[in-house]
């Protein structure tokens, strides 16, 4: 098997969101993607290591947000090599709360899915989680960021907890 095919599969860059208990967290993913359009839901996988994922989990809510092509490494960095559990993500860019309750950043996003939790996969290393688009909107007129445009472009890296991580 070569596994070098799966980096011709196609992504865009997206920080996941939420807030519960007082612990805001999100971080970067590129496995985001819509799986139905009526009703409207997506689909994110998060590392069952990242604190994201066990903030999702207790909010029952997520939000996505779509990195566009005016972000830059620090703010990849920001959201992509740092621990929630350590760091507070949202100070740097400024801080929004979505209508679900989670906390974004306003900068460098063309859109936005509020999104309510309706099912969780385990998928192994990473939990899928389901969830319904209860508020979207654009943001901005810029081109999302693409994840070869992060690898070609800002010769960014993808980390160990990435889903498309290749040792
Ligand atoms: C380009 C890029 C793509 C990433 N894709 C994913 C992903 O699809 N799923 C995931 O769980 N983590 C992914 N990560 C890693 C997380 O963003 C990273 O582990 C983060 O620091 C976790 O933060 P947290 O512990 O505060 O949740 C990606 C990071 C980068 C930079």
């Amino acid at each position: 098997m070569d596994a070098t095919a799966l980096f011709k599969m196609s992504y865009g860059l997206y920080v996941v969101s939420a807030e519960a208990e007082g612990q805001r967290a999100g971080c970067v993913v590129n496995t985001a993607t819509q799986i139905t359009a009526e009703p409207p839901r997506v689909m994110v996988a998060v590392n069952k290591e990242n604190v994201t994922a066990g903030v999702i989990t207790a909010a029952k809510a997520f939000t996505v947000t779509v990195i566009d092509t005016t972000a830059d490494m620090p703010y990849i960095g920001n959201f992509g090599f740092r621990s929630s559990a350590t760091f507070d993500k949202f100070e740097r860019y400024g801080c929004e709360t979505s209508a679900v309750g989670s906390p974004y950043s306003p900068e460098h996003i063309c859109a936005l899915l509020a999104c309510k939790l309706i099912d969780t996969v385990d998928a192994g290393t990473h939990l899928l989680f389901i969830g319904e688009v209860v508020d979207a909107q654009n943001r901005s007129d810029e081109e999302p960021l693409t994840y070869t445009y992060y690898h070609t472009v800002l010769k960014g890296k993808t980390p160990p907890k990435a889903s498309s991580y290749q040792a």
